[in-house]
């Protein structure tokens, strides 16, 4: 169960849900769960996350390690900071910030160059959705996030299927929705791998679909953004 908290959160208060949430899910080990933080946070909520089962992730990278990128971040000042996920190709940095199916595979490549584990995201818009270009799209998402990936690097690959028409938008995709598209991205990866990479669904997920959404046979976890702000909300995504 990821959370994701774009912009928000001081390291304070990244710092504050950790040691709020970490004594309460102390005996969960069934889950895997990940805070992925702002790049101001990542410090003080690594720190905070010490000795816990909290992992946590950034929202975004850069593909070179170092050099004149002005406002950028790369895969090892990640490491170094405690992260081991990080999140590539969120609809909000494809629709805000010009990220491209080319640019996510890039990021891919840099991430699993320095063992963070990708989260790579897909989406479509609700005018391909209503325009019945659904699974186009995604196909041409992940073919262009994945191209040159080998058998080696699946296992590490984390996806998440996002429709940018319910992400923050109380609107969520129902079970059956969701459960069609991420069926139809395992049928794209390598069978040998299929069953094994993890595939979440994000887009409006909270207590009280949680668990409808996570029942489905494809949907292996979540990508949270809205309720996985509070500690008592994630509490409730975490044991469902
Ligand atoms: P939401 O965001 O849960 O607030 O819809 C999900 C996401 O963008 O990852």
């Amino acid at each position: 169960m990821a959370g994701n908290w774009k912009m928000y959160k001081t390291p304070t208060e990244a710092a504050d849900f950790v040691k709020a949430l970490a004594p309460q899910v102390k005996d969960v080990h069934d889950k895997t769960m990940l805070l992925c933080a702002p790049f101001t946070a990542l410090q003080k909520l690594s720190d905070a996350a010490v000795g816990t089962n909290i992992a946590v992730g950034a929202e975004n990278l850069y593909w070179e390690d170092e050099g004149a990128f002005t406002g950028e971040v790369s895969a090892p000042m990640l490491k170094a900071v405690g992260c081991t996920y990080v999140i590539i190709g969120h609809s909000e940095r494809r629709q805000y910030f010009g990220e491209t199916d080319a640019t996510v595979n890039k990021k891919l490549f840099a991430a699993l160059k320095h063992n963070l584990l990708p989260i790579i995201c897909v989406g479509e818009t609700l005018a391909q959705r209503e325009g019945n270009e659904t699974f186009k799209v995604i196909e041409t998402q992940i073919n262009g996030a994945f191209q040159g990936v080998t058998n080696s690097h699946w296992t590490s690959i984390i996806i998440a299927y996002e429709p940018v028409w319910a992400i923050g938008t109380g609107k969520t995709a129902t079970p059956a929705q969701a459960q069609e598209v991420h069926a139809f991205i395992r049928k794209l990866l390598p069978k040998d791998v299929a069953n094994d990479i993890r595939i979440l669904y994000g887009g409006s997920v909270k207590p009280e679909n949680v668990k409808e959404l996570m029942g489905q046979p494809d949907i292996d976890g979540g990508l949270v953004g809205g309720a996985a702000l509070k500690v008592d909300s994630y509490l409730k995504l975490i044991k469902y």
